[in-house]
């Protein structure tokens, strides 16, 4: 295989080791990988390095570490919060990361609770919704998700008392094809009908601004480590009296009001520490909002744009390969984020991510992605797309963000194109 490669784009602006979205790295490795989990920007590593001299209690210690340590804490939440578009009164409440958000928002549905999802979310999109949940086939376009919603929700609201909550759970940007969903066209569909929405956001916010109110979702769900913050946080923010109504997701200290003698004796405060029992995850909840507040406080169209750069490179340059065929969902010319699966024709694909890395230095993920039913539809579709009876049973998926350079794009192609077997 031979592969021509266009001239390389200009240096993003991130890469001065001063800047705050610097990400932190190791030479001569290549990350392809940050759909899975981010590299650490700067400016989270800072945040940590800073605080942990005063580490200690939140929430439970009256000495100047741990008065530092709430404040901190609490400043998260705000950032976080604001980064992310909260209305006055949504709660913002510190998680591990998007499944457990996304668990915790499944915990704390009212009785009753339809859940509407489509088969082409992630399995933390999918997994975590009662029994009776409704799973619309995988579309085959933004205006069909429309549609099917549509569709679902008034037969739903035919069959039903109007007043049964019903909740939309939705992706901003598919984790397997970088493919991004019609959130606000869903969203205005499910208000008609009275539905809630969630927004897994988990893929989309480390690439576009993520405004909940803009979108008018009512429950939005991001994971630290996809957000250049490595260290054990996510976020569950949205409207608080389904969440204050629920039982805590973690029961223990911090999450009470008043326990009593008798065996279940307590009540259980509103509020985010309702559902975050024990000790939380200062270091995690700090870097997070760091990298929010670095994010906020740059030119996210510029990222953008050179991120947009970086995949029309990597696409264009893939489609010149003869075995490789790219994973979609909704077409070719779909707005996605930095994110490309494939398979290449003929070749095992944990096989060929064994010798990228081997080889190459090059890393990046193969299998299925916690998205089983779509990446195994999506393999399919490719194999009758492509006419190839030889692909094979799972992809391989290349994602990029801040740091990302054209260099490591072509290095890629260049080792795909050079793979000798
Ligand atoms: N959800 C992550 C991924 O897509 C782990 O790789």
């Amino acid at each position: 295989m031979t592969v021509t490669l266009a001239p390389p784009a200009p240096t993003p602006r991130i890469a001065a080791a001063t800047d705050p979205l610097a990400v932190l790295g190791v030479p001569g490795e290549v990350n392809l990988d940050y759909a899975a989990s981010a590299p650490c920007a700067r400016a989270a590593a800072d945040a940590v390095a800073e605080l942990l001299p005063w580490y200690a209690s939140v929430h439970r210690g009256a000495g100047a570490l741990s008065r530092r340590c709430t404040l901190a804490y609490e400043r998260a939440r705000q950032t976080v919060g604001d980064f992310l578009g909260a209305r006055p009164g949504d709660h913002v409440i510190f998680t591990r990361n998007t499944t457990d958000a996304l668990n915790l928002l499944a915990r704390a549905l009212p009785a009753g609770t339809t859940v509407v999802t489509f088969a082409g979310e992630h399995h933390a999109n999918l997994l975590p919704w009662p029994r009776g949940s409704v799973r619309l086939p995988v579309p085959a376009g933004p205006a069909e998700a429309v549609r099917a919603l549509e569709a679902a929700l008034t037969g739903l609201r035919r069959g039903a008392d109007a007043s049964t909550p019903v909740l939309v759970a939705v992706t901003g940007a598919s984790n397997v094809t970088g493919e991004r969903w019609p959130v606000a066209e869903l969203t205005r569909v499910a208000r008609r009908y009275d539905a809630r929405v969630v927004l897994d956001a988990a893929q989309l916010a480390p690439h576009v601004p993520v405004d909940a109110t803009a979108l008018d979702v009512d429950y939005l769900a991001v994971s630290g480590h996809k957000l250049y913050a490595p260290f054990g946080a996510g976020v569950l923010l949205g409207r608080a009296d389904w969440l204050d109504a629920a039982p805590p997701y973690l029961a223990g200290g911090g999450a009470t009001g008043h326990v009593g003698s008798a065996p279940h004796e307590v009540r259980w405060v509103s509020g985010p520490a309702r559902h975050e029992g024990g000790t939380p995850n200062l270091l995690g909840a700090v870097a997070l909002a760091a990298v929010c507040q670095a994010l906020a406080d740059t030119d996210r169209d510029a990222l953008h744009a050179h991120e947009q750069r970086l995949l029309a490179r990597l696409r264009t340059g893939l489609a010149a390969l003869p075995e490789a065929v790219e994973l979609r969902t909704f077409g070719p010319d779909a707005p996605r984020v930095g994110i490309v699966s494939f398979v290449l024709a003929g070749r095992d694909s944990a096989e060929v991510a064994a010798r990228l890395a081997r080889d190459h230095r090059i890393g990046l993920r193969d299998g299925l992605f916690c998205a089983h039913p779509l990446a195994r539809r999506l393999l399919a579709e490719a194999a009758g797309r492509s006419g190839r009876g030889d692909l094979p049973p799972t992809a391989l998926r290349a994602s990029i963000g801040l740091g990302s350079t054209s260099q490591e794009v072509d290095l890629l192609l260049t080792a795909l194109g050079t793979l000798r077997w």
